[in-house]
């Protein structure tokens, strides 16, 4: 089936969805507030990642855009703005949203309001993490029952990059002070841009049922010279809702990366690691006393997105019933990192309580 999607943003993500719906064979309309963003789309990121432009993609300043008649909405644009556009997305009524991630700010504003309008509108919502769909996180997350690893011990993952990086991908910018990136409470700082790490922690223990994360105690490192304010390094001690201790690392210092994870059994272990060597993941796993398997996957960048829109097609379609990019996965991960802010700031252990919904209630001191 074609798609017909609308994309806020037309930025370094906004690029890599409009690519990959095309790729899809679905019909695309690119929207931003910023017309040098628009300009810069066609004569710069998009050919210089695809090779051309494509003539088919229709440019839209937002006020411009049309509105309605839309199967798909992708919003990805700074996450200060993910839920405004949201929920004025919901309005429009189309099949499912993808929210890019983090999907707010850890004030959390807006995130219940969202869950309950999408409930009440009956539109599906999708998170961006993407990691978790790909096929490398998908071997490691079903591998441990498949192989038996035993009563899992402990769960550790790391995404620990250094930001040169997204600022080469946006030359554009001169550094973390021209974006959200550099300051925490728009959804910046290792907290908000490598969340990615808290959201696959939470979907290894989701795969191995040991529970959402109720407990965390979090250290993490500002930087605020009174022009920015995030946090460079994010260190999260967490506990399940079985007891199961584990850990997990964000920073925006480490180079060369590390995009890295661990579930430890008794009896064995998976482990999943990210750009292993250049467009390539790693699954590695070892059960009793056989030897360490090692299977590598290749993939492009461009390729993550594909079988990101893939899966959501999927489920759509009704092929996949349960999504680890689902709306409510999102939110999870948004009170973890909600959680951290409290627990550095207090130097607290702070206790998540899910009956309280998506709202700084849900924080309470242990
Ligand atoms: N899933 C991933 O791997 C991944 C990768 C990159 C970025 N992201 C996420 O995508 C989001 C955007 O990041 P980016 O790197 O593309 O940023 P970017 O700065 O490259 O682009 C953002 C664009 O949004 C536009 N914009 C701002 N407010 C808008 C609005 N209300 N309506 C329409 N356009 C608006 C800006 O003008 C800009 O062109 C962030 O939340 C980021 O974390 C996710």
């Amino acid at each position: 089936m074609s798609y017909k999607v609308k994309v806020f943003g037309a930025g370094s993500i906004g690029n890599h969805l409009s690519n990959a719906s095309r790729t899809m064979g679905w019909s695309v309309d690119l929207c931003d507030l910023d017309p040098a963003a628009l300009e810069r789309t066609k004569t710069e990121i998009y050919p210089q990642r695809y090779g051309a432009w494509d003539e088919s993609i229709s440019l839209y300043q937002n006020d411009d855009a049309p509105k309605g008649g839309y199967d798909l909405i992708f919003v990805g644009t700074p996450p200060d703005s993910h839920m405004s556009l949201a929920l004025a997305a919901i309005e429009e009524a189309p099949k499912a949203i993808l929210v890019e991630k983090p999907l707010c700010g850890p004030g959390l504003e807006g995130a219940q309001e969202l869950a309950e309008a999408a409930k009440a509108k009956n539109v599906q919502i999708f998170v961006g993490y993407d990691h978790v769909v790909g096929s490398a996180s998908v071997e490691a997350s079903t591998k441990p029952q498949a192989i038996g690893i035993g009563d899992i011990e402990t769960i550790d993952v790391e995404f620990r990059e250094h930001w040169g990086g997204i600022f080469a991908a946006h030359p554009w910018l001169n550094g973390p002070e021209d974006t959200y990136l550099g300051y925490w409470q728009r959804g910046g700082g290792s907290s908000g841009e490598h969340s990615h790490a808290i959201n696959l922690w939470q979907h290894f223990a989701h795969s191995v049922g040991v529970g959402r994360i109720v407990e965390v105690s979090a250290m993490l490192d500002y930087i605020n010279d009174g022009n920015v304010n995030y946090d460079k390094l994010c260190v999260l001690n967490v506990v399940t809702e079985n007891g199961m201790i584990g850990r997990i690392v964000q920073d925006v210092v480490t180079n060369p990366p590390r995009k890295w994870g661990r579930i430890q059994g008794s009896n064995g272990y998976v482990e999943w690691q990210c750009g292993v060597k250049a467009g390539v993941d790693r699954v590695s796993w070892k059960s009793g006393d056989a030897g360490t398997n090692i299977k590598d996957v290749e993939k492009t960048r461009p390729q993550d997105f594909i079988m990101e829109l893939t899966h959501i097609k999927n489920v759509l379609e009704g092929t996949v019933q349960d999504s680890p990019i689902s709306l409510e996965r999102g939110l999870d991960t948004m009170l973890v990192v909600a959680a951290a802010h409290l627990s550095a700031r207090e130097k607290r252990t702070v206790r998540i309580d899910y009956s309280m919904g998506y709202t700084p209630a849900a924080l309470k001191f242990a």
